[in-house]
């Protein structure tokens, strides 16, 4: 992977900020974008900015094609054994809510969720305890912050209808073992959904072979556009899953008092869509199989293994989650003793544009659990070098050194 060539496909890394060039490490958060997706995108405003499934003229059967051949290339992306198994949506948030929303879960039902989950994948499964009476069980981690299987497998029973985890932790960039999660969910029955926003940008996804049942995307965080993500299912399960948000492109035929909905993707995709989004998408998902997933996670490997060589001896830091590098793909996040998360990403940003993210991360209940306010968290992807995870230990220690 020639990582000097790429970086030339991503415009805001040619951009100076006060002279000087950005060491972009907030890529967890929200990915760069490379050029291919950006025009790819304009073309779409520039050459047929239209309606997408239902006007048949020239334009708009421009961007039906378009459309189809992106949710072919999210298909390949994440080897789905049919494209109508692809729902594009806002975000991964809403893929997880359309599915605890659709799936007629009721008073009783057990969902289990892991210990370190984002927001996305908890708060739509406590607001259904609410209304619904489902219950929502965390599995506890090994004292090592590794995934307790046997904790899972003894928290199993014949009540818990869906395990849903995330794949790769945007807390500390641990991924959960998913083979084995999903297939002890399936041996007691339940459905097994995995939040792949962290997971799918930098690494191989093979839902066929990992046999998940949902699975969702934030094409945001894989060099795609924002306000886009992705929703996998299995066909079967997606055309008894109800539908959340509803009205026109999802009907086949509406009376005064029936509705006939249309098969998936259409009966979830309601209302003129984000074209440019999903054509985006598609750029992104083609652009990152172009490069190879499998060598984008060896390179953001690598890169957290010099910063983790770097920081973690240093007394000062205080290092979230494993303290293998190769057990945290893109993530180094930590803690200096003393200072507020905020503190060292501003300092950071300060003194050599050096941009991570701070705080809670979207992960309260762990952050709570563990009563702490907040971590820094450096994210690594393709795009970045050697010497963008040099420059940053060394800024992180001469603000140990200087700072506190
Ligand atoms: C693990 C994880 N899940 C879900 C989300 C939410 O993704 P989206 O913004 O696409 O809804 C994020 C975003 O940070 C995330 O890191």
């Amino acid at each position: 992977m020639d990582v000097r060539r790429l970086r030339e496909d991503f415009p805001v890394l040619q951009k100076k900020i006060n002279g000087k060039n950005i060491i972009y490490l907030d890529s967890a958060c929200m990915s760069l974008k490379p050029r291919s997706v950006i025009d790819k995108m304009n073309e779409y405003y520039y050459d047929f900015p239209c309606c997408g499934g239902r006007s048949v003229h020239k334009l708009g059967t421009q961007v039906t094609i378009s459309m189809d051949d992106a949710r072919t290339k999210l298909q390949r992306f994440i080897n789905a054994k049919q494209a109508e198994e692809i729902i594009f949506l806002r975000n991964a948030t809403e893929g997880i809510n359309l599915v605890a929303n659709g799936l007629a879960l009721k008073d009783g039902d057990r969902v289990l969720v892991s210990d370190r989950e984002h927001n996305s994948n908890l708060v739509p499964w406590l607001r259904l305890s609410t209304l619904k009476g489902i219950k929502v069980e965390v599995v506890p981690s090994n004292p090592d912050n590794t995934f307790d299987l046997e904790m899972l497998e003894s928290m199993m029973g014949n009540d818990v209808k869906l395990v849903s985890m995330v794949h790769t932790s945007n807390l500390d960039g641990y991924s959960l073992p998913d083979k084995e999660i999903i297939d002890m969910a399936h041996d007691h029955g339940a459905l097994a959904m995995l939040d792949g926003a962290q997971s799918a940008p930098h690494k191989v996804i093979d839902v066929q072979r990992s046999d998940v049942d949902f699975f969702v995307i934030s094409i945001h965080k894989m060099c795609g556009p924002s306000g886009m993500g992705v929703l996998y299912g299995k066909y079967h399960l997606l055309d008894e899953l109800s539908p959340f948000i509803v009205g026109g492109s999802t009907v086949k035929n509406v009376t005064d008092s029936d509705i006939e909905f249309l098969p998936p993707p259409a009966k979830f995709e309601a209302g003129l869509q984000n074209y440019a989004g999903i054509i985006g998408a598609g750029a992104a998902a083609q652009y990152l199989m172009d490069i190879g997933l499998a060598e984008i996670e060896a390179h953001d490997n690598d890169l957290n293994r010099l910063i983790t060589k770097q920081l973690s001896n240093n007394d000062q830091i205080e290092l979230i989650g494993p303290k293998d590098a190769d057990l945290r793909g893109c993530v180094f996040a930590f803690n200096i003793k003393g200072m507020d998360s905020h503190d060292i990403a501003m300092i950071l940003d300060e003194l050599e544009n050096i941009m991570i993210r701070s705080g809670m991360q979207c992960v309260h209940s762990w952050f709570n659990r563990n009563k702490l306010k907040g971590s820094a968290r450096a994210s690594v992807y393709l795009y970045n070098t050697e010497e963008d995870a040099k420059i940053f230990s060394e800024k992180v220690l001469e603000i140990i050194e200087n700072f506190k």
